[in-house]
């Protein structure tokens, strides 16, 4: 089949080298030359696993290609992706500029009938819009061109991207149209283990599966977060309640691990136009708004422990942070805690230095460029020389089993404060350490 992709962002990237690794034509598209630039040369614009392979095998083949002008890439396809941002904008809605924008550019340069995905995250309402501008662009070249406007929810995950998009659990489309149905189906059979994991529907319920499945794992997560602070005030320990309630068929243990609040380009955003959409149809959320707030203060979590064991002021003190990004195996530190961590920290008179295994560039050069009390260093050990304590953040595979001799070394004072419960608090406390965790009451930790 022949495909454009327009956005060479994480969805657009992992879309379009998936699809290319099936053996479709596919034309990724992006109005950001250096980024397009950069792909030909093979430099991959983000860390995903897998991602940098998958898109060079299929670029060398040549059935992935890259270019900047869209008109060229509508030209070749029968099938256009919108994959653009869809940020949040200053009322909490989804800003649809870029993603009308490319609605724009297809009605302005399609030659033939297409077939058009919203791919990215958008409100309900949204393929009505994208149809309007199509057709307002078709119009005014006086054209009567058709095209099929449908809804394709992505779901994959950072850091298993190109696994969830290659294994999906289930493929929503959303469309009013059989052939566009069709079309579909034939472009994803070979992803699905079979037909039911297609799953067909209207439009609007389409656009609303995504925010609601997004909304759902946030609400896990809060709720998680809100009964681990239940649980270091009753003396309860989080961890075996979250192994008491996983066992239950009905709860499973997924998305209910308790940690420093959940971050993300999805989850933060998600929730939040959601909020705006329920209101602007006159509705207004309760439990949304509600695991918005605990995941804002989750965040303050680590902070404040720290100044319990440490004092309000932290002047000539230094913390050891293992772990910036939102979650491992990505440098991606959009809405990470690990900022809101660091600057409550240095807001007090901290240092802070800090370890990331990929994401280091991405808080010097954005995230937390304007701190100027964070050193980097390059190891999960030298980053603790010195410190008064290590703050693990970000569970990255090679925090799981550190040598505690080695920690223990470098430290001023053998103390860890845990974001993720990685660690055995009796091994570490027979080891010497005065360890700190979500949602265990600091008794248990003994
Ligand atoms: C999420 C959805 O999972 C995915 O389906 C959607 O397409 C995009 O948004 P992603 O943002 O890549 O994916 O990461 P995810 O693995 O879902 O984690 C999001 C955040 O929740 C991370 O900060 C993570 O640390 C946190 N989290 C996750 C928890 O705090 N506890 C958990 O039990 C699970």
């Amino acid at each position: 089949m022949k495909i454009a992709v327009v956005g060479t962002g994480y969805v657009g990237l992992v879309t379009g080298a998936c699809l290319s690794d099936l053996g479709n034509n596919v034309w990724c598209v992006d109005v950001n030359e250096e980024k397009i630039n950069a792909l030909k040369n093979g430099e991959i614009p983000i860390y995903e696993p897998g991602l940098e392979d998958l898109v060079m095998n299929n670029f060398r083949a040549g059935t992935l290609k890259f270019t900047t002008k869209i008109h060229q890439a509508l030209a070749d396809s029968d099938i256009c992706f919108i994959a653009v941002g869809t940020p949040m904008g200053e009322d909490g809605s989804a800003d649809l500029h870029y993603v009308l924008g490319v609605a724009e550019s297809i009605g302005q340069y399609m030659d033939h009938h297409m077939y058009i995905i919203d791919k990215s995250t958008v409100p309900v309402g949204t393929a009505q819009k994208v149809r309007a501008k199509v057709q307002e662009e078709l119009d005014k070249r006086g054209s009567s061109l058709t095209f099929d406007v449908i809804s394709n929810p992505e779901f994959l995950k950072e850091g298993t991207a190109i696994s969830d998009c290659q294994r999906p659990d289930r493929i929503v489309i959303g469309t009013d149209n059989d052939n566009a149905a069709k079309v579909m189906k034939e472009l994803y059979l070979p992803l699905v283990r079979n037909n039911e994991n297609i799953i067909f529907m209207d439009i609007a319920s389409a656009e609303m599966t995504k925010y609601t499945a997004n909304a759902m794992l946030a609400t896990k997560i809060s709720f998680m977060n809100e009964i681990s602070n239940i649980c270091e005030r009753v003396g309860a320990d989080v961890n075996k309640v979250r192994l008491g309630i996983g066992s239950d068929k009905r709860i499973g243990y997924s998305f209910i691990y308790p940690g420093c609040g959940y971050g993300g380009s999805c989850f933060p955003k998600d929730v939040q136009a959601l909020i705006k959409t329920s209101k602007d149809f006159g509705y207004t959320t309760k439990i949304l708004n509600a695991v918005e707030e605990v995941n804002f203060e989750q965040k303050h979590v680590i902070p404040r422990k720290v100044v319990e064991r440490f004092g309000e002021d932290l002047t000539g003190k230094t913390f050891a942070i293992w772990g910036l990004a939102f979650k491992p195996d990505t440098d991606d530190m959009r809405q990470a805690a690990a900022i809101t961590i660091i600057n409550e920290l240095t807001k007090r008179g901290a240092k802070v230095k800090a370890y990331d295994p990929k994401a280091e560039k991405e808080a010097r050069v954005c995230y937390l460029k304007d701190n100027k009390n964070v050193e980097y260093c390059d190891s999960k050990y030298t980053v603790l020389v010195d410190a008064d304590a290590m703050i693990l953040v970000t569970e990255w595979k090679e925090f799981r089993q550190p040598d505690f001799i080695e920690i223990k070394k470098r430290l001023k004072n053998p103390v860890i404060f845990d974001g993720r419960n990685q660690f055995d608090a009796h091994s570490l406390s027979d080891k010497g350490f005065e360890y700190y965790q979500i949602g265990v009451s600091s008794k248990l930790n003994k």
